[in-house]
């Protein structure tokens, strides 16, 4: 084979021999702090991006990041509910008089276009289900904030973080799947992580070590998060290269906002 007709080596992404989602794991992982992770790159501009040893946090600071993650959380379990799931995308056969088409669009179009003859629907990914993982949150939030109005606290009104970014999980939701996709994952996989960290040291600080629901999972979490892994794999797996670099963008904004609402702590 001539040097000119020999075909370049496709340029490899970090991870993805292993699948879409380590793909996001690493960009994720790079995007934090030494002191939060030992794979972190970033330097420490935020408070919150300090060793959770050192935090201050309040109880009221805690408060208004509970009640802001529940609404974050409210609103993503929300539309993941909404069927049908629009990352998944559909392919629609349309039959016209000649030759018959394949589209793939999100299927709240497909539902109201009733001028075309729909003879077959097929979810590209149809055992990428995101509903019922048991990675959800929101009721076990709601319990911990009943928990703590029962002890007397009074429960905030969600503040700017968490409205913004509820808002804007809506607006992706409905018209980029890709990022959707990202935050889907930095979202519940963080919390997981790091995020359970924080419950427990914050915890020890400030609330006479109690473990609150929002750090429990029924099950086996590692389980848990395997099979929504596969999921997630699975849904990028029809992806082009464009639309997965597009989502692996997206991780800056998802710890934008997700770093936002955990400051709140040491508010
Ligand atoms: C994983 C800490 C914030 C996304 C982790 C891990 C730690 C950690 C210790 C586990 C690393 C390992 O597997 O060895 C923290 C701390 C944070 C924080 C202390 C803030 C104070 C965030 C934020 C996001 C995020 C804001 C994104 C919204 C992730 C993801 C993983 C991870 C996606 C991978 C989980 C997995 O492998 O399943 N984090 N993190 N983290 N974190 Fe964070």
């Amino acid at each position: 084979v001539s040097a000119t007709t020999a075909e370049k080596p496709r340029k490899r992404y970090p991870g993805e021999a292993k699948g879409f989602v380590e793909e996001m794991r690493f960009v994720a992982m790079k995007l934090h702090t030494k002191e939060q992770a030992k794979e972190g790159e970033k330097e420490v501009k935020q408070p919150e991006e300090r060793p959770v040893q050192r935090w201050e946090p309040s109880v009221d600071g805690y408060l208004k990041f509970l009640a802001d993650s529940k609404l974050v959380y409210d609103t993503l379990e929300g539309i993941i509910d909404k069927a049908p799931f629009p990352s998944c995308g559909v392919t629609v056969v349309l039959l016209s008089a000649k030759s018959s088409f394949f589209f793939r669009f999100p299927a709240s179009v497909v539902w109201s276009n009733e001028k075309n003859k729909v003879i077959s629907l097929m979810w590209s990914a149809s055992d990428a289900e995101f509903r019922d993982t048991g990675l959800e949150r929101s009721e076990k939030l709601a319990k911990d904030l009943q928990w703590f109005k029962e002890q007397g606290y009074t429960i905030p009104e969600p503040s700017s973080p968490g409205v913004t970014y509820a808002e804007y999980l809506k607006e992706l939701s409905e018209k980029d799947p890709q990022a959707f996709i990202c935050h889907f994952y930095n979202i519940y996989f963080a919390h997981s992580a790091g995020g359970r960290m924080i419950g427990k040291k914050v915890a020890e600080k400030i609330l006479d070590k109690k473990e609150l629901e929002f750090y429990k999972w029924d099950g086996d979490l590692s389980q848990l998060l395997q099979n929504v892994r596969d999921k997630l794999n699975k849904v990028a797996e029809s992806w082009t290269r464009e639309e997965k670099n597009h989502c692996l963008e997206e991780t800056e904004k998802s710890f934008k906002y997700s770093g936002d609402i955990l400051r709140l702590i040491l508010s």
